[in-house]
């Protein structure tokens, strides 16, 4: 058993497309199992920089079969676009090499309006979703009635059959909520729609079966998270939380594969925190240090451009995210983004209504009142891009990546010092 996993423990954005990447020459296939094209994963080697929403980042690697499984919502239209985007940098990706589930669940334009509606609706409170239609297309999923999977796109009558069922309520649904909105028509989409069945036919097939033999055949899965743990839907700080299991908790449902066929499941943290969209944030620096992280960390979101809102580390939520998953080691990303500053602080317990806890609260309000106790830790000068061996990096950088890991609770294996494949310290 050689299979491992790689999982965001924060709000997302860890950099978790470096780890797969670098780790995809030791597996043969890469496995993403969950959201859609709302994730967005920068991997950058040989000069040039890729960006993926719905590929797993093993599709630049030609050693090793990419798998979209059953958990992933596919907008089409993105999911085309992006597979040519990266055949034109990469080239061609033979059908054998890429796999999509017939059990994924399709995301349609009404997805998107509806989304858009229900967010205008909540005034100064919206979620601040990636306006993608991926949390509409979950509910559709969850509500069973009004979703179309992947086997109902590539059957024309059975497609044709199901727009014809549900559009007419969607249509009703949207314009009760928005006087402007213009309704879809079965026919527009059913032959946009058809289009994109012809062209994703060729991927389509049972990927659970696939994946079953491939692990009876002793095959090595990478399975590649997307979000982060505090995103998930049952676990995170929800409502600011993606529509989808994206802790540890969702390889099994997304993939259909048992987490007991992995061996090591990599918990990744950014040596700061970010977030995107709405919601409480304990450690969030509204000030210049803040603004310092976004810029030399380029936190601005991939999907939709918006600056990412930076601050401390958080240990009491990465360690909460690192216990749901059930991790073995940490991969702790962007320590370089640090250096420079005087001192830094890591949270390592939060006061709430004048009680100490490393517990995470589940009542958003107790989140949001929450204050962080921290520990200041100094910083470093050096410029520790070149750095490739932990025992080179300056002794406070170290003693700061030891911190995070002793709160945590689980050994660090690897630590990212720049965007680049070979900016890595493994030992
Ligand atoms: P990767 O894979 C960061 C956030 C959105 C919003 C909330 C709900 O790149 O780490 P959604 O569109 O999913 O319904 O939005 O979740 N969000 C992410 N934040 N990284 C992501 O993915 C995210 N995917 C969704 O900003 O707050
Ligand atoms: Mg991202």
């Amino acid at each position: 058993m050689s299979s491992t996993s790689v999982i965001g423990l924060q709000w997302g954005d860890e950099a978790k497309g470096k780890i797969v990447d670098l780790l995809t020459p030791q597996h043969d296939v890469v496995v993403r199992y969950l959201g859609g094209n709302n994730a967005g994963h920068t991997v950058k080697f040989d000069g040039a920089t890729y960006k993926l929403s719905l590929l797993p980042a093993g599709i630049l690697h030609d050693t090793v079969v990419s798998v979209i499984a059953t958990g992933v919502v596919i907008n089409p239209k993105a999911f085309i676009e992006e597979l040519a985007r990266i055949s034109d940098q990469r080239g061609e990706v033979p059908v054998e090499r890429l796999k999509i589930s017939d059990r994924s669940h399709i995301v349609f334009p009404y997805h998107m309006a509806q989304e858009a509606a229900f967010e205008k609706a909540r005034k100064g409170d919206a979620i601040g979703t990636t306006m993608r239609g991926i949390g509409l297309c979950y509910r559709d999923k969850a509500g069973r009635t009004h979703a179309i999977r992947m086997c109902d796109l590539v059957r024309p009558n059975v497609l044709k059959q199901r727009l014809e069922e549900i559009l007419p309520q969607k249509n009703a649904a949207i314009a009760a909520i928005d006087p402007d909105f213009v309704p879809f028509k079965v026919d527009e989409i059913y032959e946009e729609y058809s289009v994109y069945a012809d062209q994703l036919r060729p991927y389509v097939t049972d990927t659970t079966a696939f994946l079953h033999k491939a692990v009876a055949s002793g095959k090595r899965l990478l399975f590649e998270g997307a979000q982060g743990c505090l995103l998930d839907i049952d676990h995170g700080t929800f409502p600011y939380v993606t529509s989808s299991n994206s802790s540890g908790c969702g390889i099994h449902s997304g993939s259909g594969v048992s987490e007991r066929v992995i061996s090591k499941m990599i918990g990744v943290v950014k040596a700061y925190t970010t977030r995107v969209g709405g919601g409480p944030f304990p450690t969030e620096l509204d000030n210049e240090i803040g603004q310092h992280i976004r810029k030399v960390g380029n936190e601005y979101g991939t999907v939709t451009g918006r600056p990412r809102r930076c601050g401390w580390f958080d240990a009491v939520a990465a360690g909460y995210g690192a216990r749901i998953s059930g991790i073995d080691v940490l991969a702790v990303m962007l320590v370089d983004v640090l250096s420079d500053l005087d001192e830094l602080k890591i949270c390592e317990a939060y006061e709430i209504n004048g009680e100490r806890t490393t517990d995470f609260p589940a009542f958003i309000d107790d989140l949001a009142a929450a204050k962080p106790i921290y520990r200041t830790l100094p910083g470093w000068k050096e410029n520790i891009c070149g750095v490739r061996k932990k025992a080179d990096l300056p002794a406070n950088a170290m003693k700061y990546v030891e911190t995070i890991s002793a709160l945590i609770g689980y050994p660090v294996e690897i630590i990212s010092i720049g965007p680049g494949r070979e900016e890595t310290i493994l030992d």
